[in-house]
């Protein structure tokens, strides 16, 4: 397989069939080669790879396969790229979570079950979030269509024309599909294949990494001798990255001393890289990857990394133990029965906030109609004019009301 090269985000209300999907598109994994980095991933990030193929001989949609022989008229399939899924989970609790993995999507497919009405609550507060962080190329799912009649899917299929007005998805592709049959995956592909382009990546630059997740792969037990470093998973947003390159990890670890709290980078060295289900010597750009380090593994189990950033030392944005943030706040609460109206942000009040990959909880310092000064509770590593999702607590839980810009 070759490395994937596009980050295509799953989104939607819980239930709605995101997992299944990507396994529909994603097949079983078969391969052995450094199976528990992979299951590692896989299990802990909801994420997956495919190879997106194409027949030469039949016709659109049916060419479009993830198979090697093209199901239809049974000649090889021709290669056209490997992409990853970043599959966020559709539980309002975990609304953070989509928040991250929406960091390193290029792309999204909003899955909609065609079985209840169109909008759910998550359906929207997925969609207002891939609106306000500008993720564009999307393509919308209607799945689930085995448990409907035809009239109503008709039905529904207008409800969420209705309902994407106005929004990013206006104008974006609707397949109606079943990921349980397997039926329009084709048309599907096809859909991806014109709405979610490979972007264009800066490779000259220093490698960029986000950290999604990180672990210990290590069975408990292991002898001192068998042990393996700890295992980084993430994205590069640019630049290279290799075996044997030396690494920065920022913020990095919490070093308490004499009474006070300070964090210091870690630096270690790649010892092995897997893009695509395979060791490469050379990881670019795009896809979801798994980075072996030289770290002790207690520094990087139970994703305690994720949010974090790596790269060559000395070329990584600044820690922030602050943030000052241009607001653009939206009108009113989504993803709730009642859709309250957004009252300005004010002093003291604590805004939970999704820079890049890291979620944070900060309290506001100073608060302006345009501008908020916020404290952190945990550093970030980011750089000036980076974009922030802003959630504050409705009720007993945070909701998404805005994004910022970093000023410096
Ligand atoms: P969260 O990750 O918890 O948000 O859920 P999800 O959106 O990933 O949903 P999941 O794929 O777990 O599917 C939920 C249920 O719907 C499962 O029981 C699936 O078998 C079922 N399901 C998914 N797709 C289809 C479909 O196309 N048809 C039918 N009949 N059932 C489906």
């Amino acid at each position: 397989m070759s490395q994937p090269c596009v980050n295509i985000g799953m989104v939607g209300h819980v239930d709605h069939g995101k997992t299944t999907l990507v396994s529909a598109l994603s097949g079983v994994w078969t391969d052995t080669h450094s199976e528990e980095m992979k299951r590692g991933i896989s299990i802990r990030l909801g994420y997956a790879d495919t190879t997106f193929r194409k027949c030469p001989n039949c016709p659109e949609p049916q060419c479009y396969t993830v198979e090697k022989t093209c199901p239809g008229c049974g000649e090889p399939s021709e290669e056209l790229r490997t992409v990853s899924f970043v599959d966020a989970p559709g539980h309002e609790t975990l609304m953070a979570t989509m928040l991250s993995g929406a960091a390193i999507m290029d792309g999204a497919i909003l899955v909609i079950a065609a079985n209840e009405t169109c909008p759910q609550p998550q359906t929207k507060e997925h969609l207002m979030a891939l609106n306000i962080i500008g993720i564009e190329n999307l393509v919308i799912v209607q799945n689930k269509i085995d448990l409907v009649p035809k009239e109503k899917v008709i039905e529904h299929y207008h409800q969420i024309k209705e309902f994407v007005k106005g929004t990013v998805a206006e104008g974006a592709p609707i397949v109606p599909i079943s990921a349980q049959q397997n039926i329009n995956i084709d048309a599907l592909i096809m859909a991806m294949e014109e709405k979610i382009p490979t972007p264009v990546h800066k490779i000259d630059k220093p490698p960029h990494m986000l950290i999604a997740r990180s672990f210990d792969i290590n069975k408990p037990g292991t002898p001192i001798k068998k042990i393996t470093g700890g295992v980084i998973g993430g994205t590069l947003t640019e630049g290279m990255l290799h075996p044997g390159d030396e690494l920065e990890v920022k913020p990095g670890r919490k070093v308490e001393s004499d009474g006070m709290t300070r964090w210091e980078s870690i630096v270690t060295k790649v010892s092995m890289i897997v893009a695509g289900k395979e060791n490469v010597e050379e990881a670019t750009p795009g896809g979801l990857l798994a980075v072996g380090t030289t770290l002790d593994p207690t520094l990087t189990k139970s994703d305690s990394l994720t949010g974090q950033v790596a790269g060559l030392p000395g070329t990584l944005p600044p820690t922030r133990d602050d943030l000052k943030l241009e607001l653009h706040l939206l009108e009113r609460v989504v993803g709730v029965s009642d859709e309250e109206v957004i009252g300005p942000i004010k002093t003291s009040e604590p805004l939970m906030l999704n820079v890049g990959t890291a979620t944070t909880v900060g309290v506001v310092t100073s608060a302006r109609k345009d501008i908020a000064e916020v404290k952190l509770k945990r550093p970030v590593c980011a750089e000036g004019d980076s974009m922030v999702a802003i959630s504050r607590r409705v009720g007993s839980r945070w909701r998404l009301i805005g994004v910022g810009v970093i000023k410096d």
